[in-house]
C-alpha cells in the first residue's frame, strides 16, 4: 500500500474520509430540526474521534441541507475547522421547471454552486472542490475559467473530479491550470467492476463489466487520489437486515467477513473497508454511515489494510464475486 496522493501533495493525511450525504434530514424542503443538528454533531464527533480529517459534501445532498446542517454543527464547534478539510462537489442539478435532473459544468453554475456551498457551510473556502458527474455538454475552457476565478478569489484550494474515466480526466486536464488531485468512484467489495475489469482482459466472461480500463492505473501514475464512495456497500456484508438471505456469494461473504473480523480482532466494517484500502492505490474510503457506533466501528480499517495478506484479500474478492478466477 503506497502513501496517499493527498498526503504526498500535503493536502490531507486522513486515511478515511467521512461522507455527509446522509446528514440534514433527507431530500425534502423541511426546515432543519434540532434533532437533525444533534445527529450531525454526533456523527462528526464520532468521525473526528477516529482520526477522520476530511469531510465530503455535495451541493445537492439533502437538497443543500447536508451542507447547511454541517454548517450549523460547525457554528457550535468552531474549533473543528482547524481539524478538518472540507470537500464539496458541484455539477449535478436537481429538476427545475421543465428541466429534469441534469449535469451542468457551465462557468456560471460552478461559480454559483460554490458560493451556495460556502454560505451553507459557513466557511470562507473549500479545501477541495470536485466535479460530481461528467456533463456531456462540458466545455473544458469554461471549467478552466471557473476554476481560475475560484482559486484567485481564495474560495477553493484544490480541484478534482468524481465518476470520471481516464480519458475524461485527460480531456479536462488539458485546459486547466490546476492539477486534478482527486477522482471519487464507487469502489467496494459489493461493487467489484473496478477489480473485475483488470482480471478479465481478453475474457468473454468480462463482457458485462463496466469500468473504464486504465482509470485506476492512470490515477496512480498521475498521483490522483482515488476516493471510494459506497465503501461499506451500504452494509451488505456487515449486518444489514436481510443481506444474509440474498445470493450465495453475499451469504458466504457475510460469514467470511465475520470470521475475518474475529481473526483480525476487529469489526466487520473494518474488514470491508480494509479490503478496499489494501489495494496499492492507497484508496481513501468515504464512509457514509450516520450512526456514531457504526462510524466508530470503522476505526481499525487502516490497521487491517496494513495487516491483510494477499491471500486474505483474494479470499474476500473470490467469495464476493462468487466464482473462482479465470
Ligand atoms: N461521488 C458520488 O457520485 C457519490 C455517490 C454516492 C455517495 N457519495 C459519497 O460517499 C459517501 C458514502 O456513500 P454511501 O453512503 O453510499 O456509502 P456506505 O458508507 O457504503 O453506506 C452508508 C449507508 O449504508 C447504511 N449502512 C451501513 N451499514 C449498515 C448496516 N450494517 N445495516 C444497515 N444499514 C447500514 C448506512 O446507514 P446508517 O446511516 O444508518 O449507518 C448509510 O445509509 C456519501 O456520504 C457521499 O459523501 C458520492
Amino acid at each position: 500500500m503506497g502513501i496517499m496522493p493527498l498526503t504526498q501533495r500535503g493536502i490531507s493525511s486522513s486515511r478515511l474520509a467521512y461522507g455527509c450525504m446522509g446528514l440534514g434530514g433527507g431530500r425534502n424542503r423541511n426546515a432543519l430540526t434540532a434533532e437533525d443538528i444533534a445527529l450531525a454533531e454526533a456523527a462528526v464527533e464520532a468521525a473526528l474521534s477516529i482520526g477522520i480529517g476530511l469531510f465530503d459534501h455535495a451541493d445537492v445532498y439533502a437538497l443543500g441541507k447536508a451542507e447547511a446542517v454541517f454548517g450549523e454543527a460547525l457554528k457550535r464547534n468552531p474549533q473543528w475547522r482547524q481539524e478538518m478539510k472540507i470537500q464539496s462537489k458541484c455539477g449535478i442539478r436537481n429538476a427545475e421547471g421543465a428541466a429534469p435532473k441534469r449535469f451542468d459544468f457551465s462557468k456560471e453554475h460552478i461559480l454559483a454552486s460554490v458560493d451556495g456551498s460556502l454560505e451553507r457551510l459557513g466557511v470562507d473556502y473549500l479545501d477541495l472542490l470536485l466535479l460530481h458527474r461528467p456533463d456531456p455538454l462540458m466545455e473544458p475552457d469554461e471549467v478552466a475559467e471557473a476554476f481560475d476565478r475560484l482559486e484567485t478569489a481564495g474560495k477553493v484550494r484544490h480541484f478534482g473530479v468524481s465518476n470520471m474515466s481516464e480519458r475524461q480526466i485527460r480531456f479536462l486536464q488539458r485546459s486547466l491550470r490546476q492539477p486534478l488531485v482527486v477522482n471519487q468512484l464507487q469502489l467496494s467489495l459489493g461493487h467489484l467492476d473496478w477489480i473485475e475489469h483488470g482480471v478479465n482482459v481478453n475474457q468473454r466472461k468480462g463482457i458485462d463489466i463496466n469500468f473504464q480500463e486504465g482509470t485506476l492505473e492512470y490515477c496512480r501514475a498521475e498521483n490522483i487520489q482515488l476516493q471510494a464512495w459506497g465503501p461499506l456497500a451500504k452494509g451488505l456484508f456487515t449486518g444489514r437486515a436481510g443481506s444474509g438471505e440474498q445470493t450465495e456469494p453475499v451469504r458466504q461473504t457475510v460469514e467470511l467477513v465475520r470470521e475475518m473480523a474475529e481473526e483480525y480482532r476487529t469489526s466487520p466494517e473494518a474488514i470491508v473497508l480494509g479490503w478496499v484500502m489494501r489495494h496499492p492505490a492507497a484508496i481513501q474510503p468515504i464512509i457514509g454511515s450516520t450512526r456514531p457506533g457504526r462510524i466508530a466501528a470503522c476505526k481499525d480499517a487502516p490497521r487491517v489494510a496494513e495487516a491483510m495478506s494477499s491471500g486474505d484479500w483474494y479470499r474476500l474478492f473470490v467469495s464476493a464475486r462468487g466464482k473462482l478466477l479465470p
